[in-house]
């Protein structure tokens, strides 16, 4: 069994909108849901689970309903964390589950082979990422000024879903809670206790939004229909 997580716990303060930003509407649909479709349709996932804020929980029960979502197994409070909201999802779910699949709710545009890749990759390694290439030239900066080039040959951007095996990611949580750790994504935290992640190739589309900006393009993607 195949399950993806989608922690949307996070307040999304830096849109500096009052509602935080996986429940924005882009172009008719909420962010959150349309991130959502990505995963009620592709064939590779059994079940979600949704971590949420306290607060937006009757909200996001609200919108599950109402775009009748069915492979939603439940919704539960997040943590004051991403790691945290990631915890609490992976504590109550199904005991057959063999891979966990985390992805950021605010990557709406992520494209069905890539769902495929990472799940694959998962199964044969343990753990796997998807992750694109730096692109611009990487310059180490202060008080306006450049000091150093740092070269990007090896240098990536890990995007989500992050693929990981159950027993394993039980694990490392455990562990890393335990300890008091706090890792900003799931390859970060295995790669902190020496597991292996196998890299994938990502998407350029499948951004995370973040900025203002983000969500023009996103609304302009979505007239483009390159979704
Ligand atoms: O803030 P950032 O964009 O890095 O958040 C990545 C994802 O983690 C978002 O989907 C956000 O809602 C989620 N998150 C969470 N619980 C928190 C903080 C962030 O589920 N306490």
């Amino acid at each position: 069994m195949v399950v993806a997580i989608l922690p949307a716990a996070g307040k999304g303060e830096r849109l500096g909108e009052s509602l935080p930003k996986q429940f924005l509407d882009l172009k008719g649909i909420p962010l959150l849901v349309r991130t959502l479709l990505a995963f009620e349709k592709a064939p590779q996932i059994d079940g979600i689970i949704i971590a949420t804020h306290p607060l937006y929980l009757e909200h996001t029960e609200n919108l599950i309903k109402s775009f009748n979502l069915r492979k939603v197994l439940k919704i539960v409070e997040g943590g004051t964390t991403r790691q945290r909201s990631v915890y609490q999802a992976v504590k109550i779910a199904p005991l057959e589950t063999e891979v966990f699949l985390v992805h950021d709710a605010v990557r709406p545009f992520v494209p069905e082979s890539l769902i495929k890749r990472v799940i694959e990759a998962t199964r044969s390694y343990g753990a796997s990422v998807p992750a694109i290439p730096v692109r611009d030239t990487l310059n180490l900066v202060k008080d306006h000024l450049v000091k150093a080039n740092v070269p990007r040959e090896n240098l990536f951007h890990i995007q989500t879903p992050q693929g990981i095996k159950a027993n394993l990611l039980k694990t490392c949580l455990d562990e890393a809670i335990a300890r008091g750790l706090e890792f900003t994504d799931e390859s970060s935290l295995l790669t902190y206790f020496g597991h292996p992640v196998y890299v994938v190739e990502g998407s350029w589309l499948n951004f995370k939004i973040t900025f203002k900006e983000d969500l023009i393009l996103a609304e302009k993607l979505i007239d483009c229909k390159i979704e």
